[in-house]
């Protein structure tokens, strides 16, 4: 379905085991997306399923599969993250399991992998969101692996961007947010009517230092409610976090919308707020379905369940 600036592909089956995850709907262009994201998504659907068969956890599964596309260096999460306006990579990651767990971290540099980060702190502390330093620190004293610095894409993106915008050239910076933000990566695990959710990202490029974004704001980044749904967003955080797209969706099917309608009034109702350009959103309801919607202008996608071999897709405003 396309309206206007309105994208939305599915539902599909998956059975009563799937995973859906995407690439962000960023600035992605439909060649450079096929070429670049087909691997690494493919990668992730099939990691994701294989940990949910081994051991039989949602959290685990999707935190697998997250941690694929951090490791790509492809999209703009863990190797790959952009870069803020003093050149430094600074990542948010959050993760929650249907039965209220959740975990988060904010503006971190140390972790290769902050999804591996928010998964310890679902698991181990009393908290949800732990940010900075000391989530650095966290992640070195359980071991982590270092991330190794920012990887050559996103350096001469950088200097390109940033030479610009002291040039000058385009428009203001709040109008340039649009154009400057990346791919996020996110994914949803279930397995009969028991979900999880999870996002991870560089945030946007230019970024202020300490700028926090939505993907470590459960309700905003991600969502999950067993015998319910779960959702997970990318886009402009500066939105997503106002409008709480994935908490929208969530409540939305507990109240009876089909899947479908609830991710098309999540988007709508956003658009109507902010405008088009600024987010996309992966979803799955107790039925086993799946769906993927945009108001940009691409997002790539894996799904894989018990009835759907694992399959790459591009939701598409250009059909
Ligand atoms: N959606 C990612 C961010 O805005 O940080």
């Amino acid at each position: 379905m396309s309206s206007n600036s309105i994208t939305i592909s599915g539902p599909w089956r998956l059975g009563d085991y799937g995973i859906i995850v995407h690439g962000g709907a960023g600035a992605w262009r439909l060649k450079e997306a096929l070429e670049k994201t087909s691997r690494p998504i493919i990668e992730a659907v099939t990691r994701g399923i294989t940990t949910l068969l081994d051991n039989n956890s949602p959290l685990e599964a999707v935190v697998e599969a997250i941690a694929v596309l951090e490791d790509s260096g492809i999209f703009n999460a863990g190797i790959g993250s952009t870069l803020s306006y003093d050149g430094k990579i600074e990542m948010d990651a959050g993760v929650m399991s249907g039965d209220y767990r959740a975990g988060a971290v904010a503006i971190v540099t140390y972790p290769k992998n902050p999804i591996k980060l928010a998964k310890y702190i679902a698991q181990n502390l009393d908290h949800v969101i732990i940010g900075g330093q000391s989530a650095d620190k966290l992640a070195r004293r359980i071991g982590l692996e270092r991330h190794p610095g920012p990887s050559r894409y996103a350096i001469q993106r950088w200097n390109l961007v940033k030479k610009e915008l002291e040039e000058g050239k385009g428009p203001k910076w709040a109008q340039r947010i649009r154009e400057l933000y990346s791919d996020t990566v996110g994914a949803i695990v279930f397995k009969e009517i028991r979900f999880a959710a999870g996002a991870s990202t560089g945030g946007i490029t230019l970024k202020h230092s300490g700028r926090i974004g939505d993907s470590p704001i459960p309700g905003a980044g991600f969502y999950a409610e067993n015998g319910v749904g779960a959702c997970s967003a990318t886009g402009i955080g500066e939105t997503i976090i106002l409008t709480r797209p994935c908490a929208y969706v969530v409540d939305l099917l507990s109240k009876g919308y089909s899947l479908f309608n609830a991710v098309e009034e999540a988007l709508k109702r956003h658009t109507r707020i902010f405008g088009d350009g600024n987010l996309g959103l992966i979803a799955a309801d107790k039925d086993g379905n799946v769906v993927a919607g945009i108001n940009t202008r691409a997002m790539p996608i894996g799904i894989y369940g018990r009835e759907y071999k694992p399959s790459f897709l591009i939701v598409s405003r250009e059909g």
